[in-house]
């Protein structure tokens, strides 16, 4: 689905940190879990508004390999969530042709969300509209590990030389290999953190880091954010086009 007027200031591939669910709750006196489920409400709302805006790639951050960390009721009610989302919403997304893909370590989400999780994976996976990629037990630095290993296999084995491996090769190897970088980081809820999300792929993406909680982010948000988008000069380390000096005319 795309809206040809908006099309002009909407970035190819958005990538979102969706951060400040717990303190919405808590900000409330409600349990963190609350503002998870509140979360993921909105997770539905902007899948669909940046597939009405004609996004190409959507790339949601929705647990880390760090966020093993939180207490195992909070780790259970993500991993519930998810997969309730997706048996909810999956034949939505398969009729609007949007393709589903996960980053990150699969192996380590629990047997039956993994099992929704692949069966979603598989049923959109020749769809060719928007890329939408659930970002689980992802962490960036893993992934660049793992590129690197399978860099140093093909060493080894003689398939390839160390003078061959370029960045378009470690890209390729990264879980969002094919895929254009990021044009846009959105932040949820002020933190002026990366957080082990999409190094490699963040190089020269624009960021804004918006001071609200994730569950107050809605689809207006999303349509400001890439007007912003569009007001930004993007140079990727050039220097920016030369002003003619008055009196100077153009050739
Ligand atoms: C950060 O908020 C958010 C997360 C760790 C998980 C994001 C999950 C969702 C948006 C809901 C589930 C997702 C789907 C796709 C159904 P936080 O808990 O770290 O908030 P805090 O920093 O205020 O504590």
């Amino acid at each position: 689905m795309t809206d040809s007027a908006s099309e002009s200031f909407v970035p190819q591939h958005i990538a979102i940190i969706m951060d400040g669910n717990g303190r919405w709750a808590n900000s409330r006196g409600w349990k963190r879990s609350l503002g998870h489920y509140r979360g993921s409400a909105k997770v539905k709302e902007i899948i669909r508004e940046a597939d009405k805006l004609g996004v190409k790639v959507l790339s949601l951050y929705c647990f880390s390999t760090e966020n093993w960390r939180r207490p195992l009721e909070e780790v259970e009610t993500l991993m519930r969530l998810l997969k309730s989302f997706l048996i909810k919403e999956r034949d939505e997304l398969h009729a609007n042709g949007v393709q589903v893909r996960v980053l990150g370590q699969l192996e380590k989400i629990p047997a039956a969300v993994r099992a929704i999780v692949t069966e979603t994976i598989d049923m959109t996976s020749k769809n060719n509209g928007m890329v939408l990629n659930f970002c689980i037990s992802y962490g960036s630095r893993h992934e660049i590990v793992d590129a690197v290993k399978v860099v140093a296999e093909r060493v080894q084995s003689g398939e390839l030389k160390p003078s061959e491996i370029n960045e378009e090769l470690i890209s390729s190897l990264l879980y969002t290999g094919g895929l254009p970088d990021p044009d846009l980081l959105i932040r949820t809820s002020g933190e002026f953190r990366i957080s082990n999300f999409f190094l490699w792929q963040l190089a020269y993406s624009e960021i804004l880091i918006l001071d609200k909680y994730w569950p107050d982010f809605g689809a207006e948000d999303l349509r400001n954010a890439c007007q912003h988008f569009s007001r930004r000069e993007r140079r990727f380390g050039a220097t920016p086009p030369t002003p003619l000096r008055p009196g100077i005319a153009a050739t």
